[in-house]
């Protein structure tokens, strides 16, 4: 048989599988409905002695997940934080499998090495961070914090005689690191994956709108004055997507010498638009930055992408010699600044979700989602029954939903909040998640889809009100 006549039977199915599925994402229903028993049944039985043919897998993995997936893909998803696949994007992902290159070395996948490279300069250029700072594209941002919070660790050892490459950490100076007191839980793991531990940490104050308080700063590093610090900010926390104010917090850390890494996993994206840059305003002075390919660029998962200003830092901390390896002399190897050894060509689906939307379509992508984050909060929060708790300045917002009933406490409100979540997600129509924001149970809201349209923002106003209405009438 020819390869041909392989392969064209189960990829002609698969991509009717997949139109099929992507088409029910615009109506059919954004929550799960398949039971764990059914999923198990259907998907977790005693592997077969025999195989089947590619199609019968195809036909049968579809049948089998029917019911199990969320429809984060698509439009009425506003849980986490969580993008869809562009098409340029989704396609070639498919393309990287086809390929299946080893992305590791330019001597494996001499294409994906150079793909890698103009990614990494183009998402400088739209991020707005130094042209000389070296990258690697991760499995996401908690994997790039980890590249760049690697490369700090190398480099405030370094500064106190200490090559923790070659030593370890066992009887090194201790390093301190003071954070915004909002960082996401990846950077907590982070740190423990480091060896650095989670008791390092040192949580500062913020201020209401969520930046970190210079004075605060300030104090923490005078008491560490002298010994290796990391400072963690945030362009983007996971609520209310709050920037710190980086043109006068990096500074302070500087003149104390620590190092000053940014979590800006969807945050960094609002440097493509004119209207959201000033948030980012001396972003670009920190050293090392993380963000995410598949939450705001609407890449498929997984990817991310870290940025480390210190070049030698980020190479000491990852690159490696082996004699049956062939490493590139004018190429950028991946190798030499990823954790992984063997790896996807991950780069090929950042690199089209980049020429799809080029620099005008990123920005009116960022503004378009900020606009409709905006429309969901306001309008959600306007309807009978709730109250906004914050009006998104970028794409993330929190609506709350209080008891009425008299003496209602703040336990009441936080059980009726989660309620009203519940009852959303249960009705299919709109996907939303929960947080604990300021001891206060919220809906959260985040858009970062591509699809999400003014029909989807109209669809989940009108599902919120009918929740609320069937809640307050006593309905199930
Ligand atoms: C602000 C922030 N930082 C880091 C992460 C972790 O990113 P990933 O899941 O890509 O590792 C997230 C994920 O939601 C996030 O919102």
């Amino acid at each position: 048989m020819s390869t041909r006549a392989v392969f064209q039977p189960v990829l002609e199915t698969t991509l009717q599988h997949a139109l099929t599925y992507l088409e029910g994402l615009e109506q059919g229903p954004v929550s799960a409905s398949a039971t764990l028993e059914d999923l198990r049944e259907r998907l977790s039985f005693t592997l077969a002695e025999d195989g089947l043919a590619p199609r019968t897998v195809i036909d049968e993995l579809v049948a089998g997940v029917q019911g199990g997936l969320l429809g984060s893909a698509g439009g009425r998803f506003f849980a986490w934080v969580i993008g869809g696949s562009l098409p340029a994007a989704l396609a070639a992902d498919w393309l990287t499998s086809t390929w299946d290159q080893n992305a590791a070395l330019y001597s494996c996948s001499p294409a994906e090495a150079v793909i890698e490279e103009a990614c990494g300069r183009w998402m400088k250029e739209l991020l707005g961070l130094p042209e000389s700072a070296s990258f690697a594209l991760t499995t996401g941002c908690q994997m790039a914090h980890f590249t760049c919070l690697a490369a700090a660790r190398n480099a405030v050892l370094a500064r106190r005689g200490w090559d923790v490459e070659k030593q370890g950490l066992l009887g090194a100076p201790r390093i301190h690191v003071l954070c915004n007191s909002q960082v996401h839980g990846s950077m907590e793991r982070t740190l423990r994956f480091l060896g650095l531990g989670s008791e390092c940490v040192q949580n500062l104050a913020v201020d209401a709108a969520g930046c970190l308080e210079p004075e605060a700063l300030a104090a923490a590093l005078k008491d560490v004055a002298g010994e290796p610090a990391l400072v963690l900010l945030c362009a983007g926390d996971i609520n209310i997507g709050a920037f710190d104010r980086f043109e006068e917090i990096i500074p302070l850390a500087h003149a104390q010498g620590a190092w000053v890494h940014v979590d800006g996993a969807f945050g960094l994206w609002v440097n493509a638009s004119p209207k959201y840059r000033h948030l980012l305003k001396g972003v670009e002075q920190a050293d090392s930055w993380a963000t995410d390919g598949h939450k705001w660029l609407n890449v498929p998962y997984d990817c991310g992408y870290a940025f480390v200003a210190d070049t030698r830092a980020h190479r000491a901390s990852m690159s490696l010699r082996a004699s049956y390896l062939v490493h590139a002399q004018e190429a950028r190897d991946p190798f030499d600044w990823n954790v992984e050894w063997s790896r996807r060509g991950r780069g090929v689906a950042t690199y089209a979700a980049l020429r799809e939307l080029g620099r005008n379509g990123i920005r009116e992508l960022v503004e378009r989602c900020c606009r409709h984050a905006r429309g969901l909060v306001t309008g959600i929060g306007a309807l009978a029954g709730a109250q906004m708790m914050w009006e998104p300045q970028i794409n993330q917002g929190l609506v709350r939903f209080p008891d009425p009933s008299p003496g209602a406490t703040e336990a009441d409100h936080d059980a009726r909040t989660d309620r009203v979540i519940a009852g959303i997600v249960q009705s299919g129509r709109a996907f939303v998640g929960g947080t604990t924001w300021r001891r206060r149970r919220c809906m959260r809201i985040s858009v970062c889809n591509w699809q999400t349209s003014e029909a989807d923002v109209a669809a989940t106003i009108s599902a919120v009100k009918g929740v609320l209405g069937n809640i307050s009438e006593g309905r199930p």
